[in-house]
């Protein structure tokens, strides 16, 4: 079914929040955080602000000794890790505003708002990464790196392509398909760059980066919450859409995005990190990927994989105590900015 996008100005738009849906909604723009029914929506934009940090607050001089004295394994890993995830967090940037056209609830609007601003402090918080650590060539060659390694070009075309295909065909059925490939980046892909990170500062190295990186995923957990609420209205409104066809459609996406994930992640770390074996790579994955699923309600691809391989990595990234999962929150939960302490970092 083809998807209008929401009208910019619409003197006939319902306010009765009882009428209002995630999409194909009636919407009058108007924000009105008083007049809301999607609670979680407001809960979580609170929380996203709660969240705001600025990347130059954390100092990367010691980074900088740190990266010369890497191997060269390391550091083509952090390298090529880094150059993803700038691609990724530009993509996030330039592609959200394409899916908030369609979205009819303006207290969603508004979260997807501030991840779009989140992935552009992400992309800054990357320049201000490659400006403090690494020489100029260097810094340069990574900009490039996402079209020029075959691996890379290779996962960034299939991402972009889900993306493209409901720019070029909206539809419901492509909407769906798009938000199931933001969850997917937001769930899956982050996550091998992120535990590499981990590892290293679990050896003492690259300890700002590492810093850098718990602002950046504490953000992506927020964005991954958000998706699956996103994901799960739209299933309580629109059951009709979801048929066993689209069901396997999207389970089958999340199979090649964690093969691709797998695959990239023992390419970066060559079987020589410590801590993050081929093994470990291809159980996390796989364990990410059940729980990502189990959570917008589809059937696991891996009922074989039951444990987190890896656990020290929540332990690691876990800052200020928060939960990495949003709708198991309390209120009380939430982070306050002023809470942060930045020496535990
Ligand atoms: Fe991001
Ligand atoms: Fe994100």
């Amino acid at each position: 079914m083809e998807l209008e996008k929401k009208k910019l100005f619409n003197e006939h738009g319902d306010r009765d929040w009882g009428k209002r849906r995630i999409i194909g909604g009636n919407t009058t723009n108007l924000i009105e955080l008083n007049n809301v029914k999607y609670e979680w929506a407001t809960k979580m934009y609170r929380s996203m602000m709660n969240n705001f940090w600025i990347p130059e607050e954390i100092p990367l001089a010691q980074d900088a000794k740190d990266y010369a004295l890497l191997s060269p394994s390391e550091r083509q890993s952090y390298d090529k890790i880094l150059s993803f995830l700038i691609f990724l967090d530009s993509l996030q940037t330039a592609n959200l505003p394409n899916i908030n056209e369609y979205i009819t609830a303006p207290e969603v609007n508004l979260c997807l708002t501030v991840q779009t601003f989140q992935e552009a402090v992400h992309s800054q918080s990357y320049s201000y990464i490659l400006d403090s650590v690494c020489p100029a060539e260097v810094r340069d060659r990574i900009y490039n790196e996402w079209r020029e390694d075959k691996h890379l070009l290779r996962r960034n075309r299939f991402i972009t392509d889900l993306y493209e295909r409901f720019i070029a065909e909206s539809t419901t059925e492509n909407l769906l398909r798009t938000i199931m490939a933001n969850y997917i980046l937001e769930g899956i892909y982050f996550y091998s760059g992120f535990s590499f990170f981990y590892a290293l500062g679990r050896q003492g190295k690259l300890l700002g980066t590492v810093s850098e990186i718990k602002y950046i995923q504490r953000d992506e957990l927020t964005h991954l919450a958000l998706f699956q609420g996103i994901f799960r209205e739209i299933r309580k409104e629109n059951p009709e859409m979801f048929t066993s066809e689209l069901d396997a459609d999207l389970r089958l996406m999340m199979q090649t995005a964690v093969e691709h994930e797998i695959e990239w992640g023992q390419y970066i770390t060559a079987n020589s990190i410590p801590g993050l074996s081929n093994e470990i790579i291809d159980q996390y994955i796989k364990f990410l990927s059940n729980e990502r699923l189990k959570k917008i309600g589809l059937d696991i691809l891996y009922p074989e994989v039951v444990e987190h391989p890896m656990k020290w990595v929540e332990n690691f990234s876990n800052m200020n105590g928060m939960k990495t999962d949003f709708f198991e929150q309390k209120v009380t939960n939430y982070s306050k900015s002023s809470n942060l302490n930045w020496d535990e970092l």
